[in-house]
């Protein structure tokens, strides 16, 4: 185990999964239980912005833990838990709030795109969106947090409210967070649209749950283009993209063919895709058909749901108790 060793990481209960969370986030979530003190958490109190309809939000959460589990995370290595589970982070929320300024929050980018996306419904908990993430960061005094691009400007805020804490109060209470960086070279997984990287909101994405048939028709479906025109050309982006998504599903011998045909310009792109649809199913398959299994079982989810819950409290609990004497809050 490391020294720093703490790690958190949230995901918003916003159903579905696609292959660019498994192998931007996922994957490497699952090989540092075993390297370091893991907290993973489902974040459906952020959700909560948008006012997901009751059984839509019960659903995605139960979802993204099954896929969770279904993809690795083992809840006796690491503490995986639903955020409104754990009412210390709510407490935190409410200290931390009276140290964060209007000015800074407002200045996200995060915040001002929703200002410009849905003015209808800029809500306070919009605006304090960065310090209820920053007390779930803080509340077990984590030291690296594996985040995209779109969440440093939040994850700076966080390091800001520990430093802005401990100045205050006079006290070392928290660590300052990290972005976390994996050893391994970052892997951008693309789309299917011939252009950027897979996310849900493009709808460009195969989903871990996606079935075999689902899977043929989107990678049928991709953007191609009339083939090289010349040998040993360099290719053009939507077929390095298909390239991409081949390196991380398929056999390297797979992938040398395809670009062998391509450089010859021999290539079929409809080979091509048939190829990849399958080796995606070969490797979502079992992710997916274990999914199926958890999904269905409550009990189990119900189970997992509490021993995360205690594991997460007693941690939370020991972090607040530290924060209430500092502030005085104690008699
Ligand atoms: N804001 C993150 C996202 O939208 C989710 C999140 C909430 C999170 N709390 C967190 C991520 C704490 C890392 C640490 O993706």
């Amino acid at each position: 185990m490391e020294q720093q060793n703490i790690v958190l990481s949230g995901v918003r209960p916003t159903g579905d999964l696609h292959l660019g969370n498994y192998f931007g986030a996922l994957r490497n979530f699952v090989r540092l239980q075993d390297t370091h003190v893991c907290y993973f958490f489902i974040a459906d109190l952020h959700s909560l912005t948008t006012h997901p309809a009751p059984e839509d939000l019960n659903r995605n959460v139960r979802h993204v833990m099954a896929l969770y589990l279904a993809a690795g995370i083992d809840p006796e290595k690491s503490t995986l838990y639903i955020q409104s589970d754990v009412p210390e982070i709510s407490e935190l929320y409410l200290l931390l709030n009276m140290i964060a300024y209007v000015g800074e929050v407002e200045r996200t980018t995060t915040f001002k795109d929703k200002v410009r996306l849905h003015p209808g419904n800029i809500n306070i908990g919009l605006l304090s969106y960065p310090v209820l993430m920053a007390s779930d960061i803080l509340i077990h005094r984590s030291h690296k947090v594996p985040v995209g691009k779109d969440q440093e400007q939040h994850l700076e805020l966080a390091r800001v409210y520990a430093r802005r804490f401990n100045n205050t109060y006079k006290c070392t209470v928290f660590p300052e967070p990290e972005a976390f960086n994996f050893d391994t070279t970052l892997v951008k997984v693309p789309g299917l649209n011939g252009t950027g990287k897979m996310s849900k909101s493009e709808g460009n994405g195969i989903f871990l749950t996606d079935s075999p048939e689902e899977i043929l028709k989107k990678v049928m479906k991709a953007v191609t283009d009339k083939g090289p025109v010349e040998c040993n050309q360099t290719p053009p982006e939507p077929i390095q993209n298909l390239f991409a998504i081949m390196k991380l599903v398929s056999a390297p011998d797979t992938l040398a063919y395809f670009k062998g045909q391509y450089a010859q310009c021999a290539i079929r792109y409809g080979d091509l895709k048939k190829q990849l649809a399958e080796d995606i199913n070969l490797f979502i398959a079992p992710i997916r058909e274990r999914f199926d299994d958890i999904f269905r079982n409550d009990d189990l989810l119900r189970k997992v749901a509490a021993t995360g819950r205690d594991k997460a409290r007693a941690s939370a609990s020991a972090t607040l108790r530290e924060v209430r004497k500092a502030i005085g809050l104690t008699v």
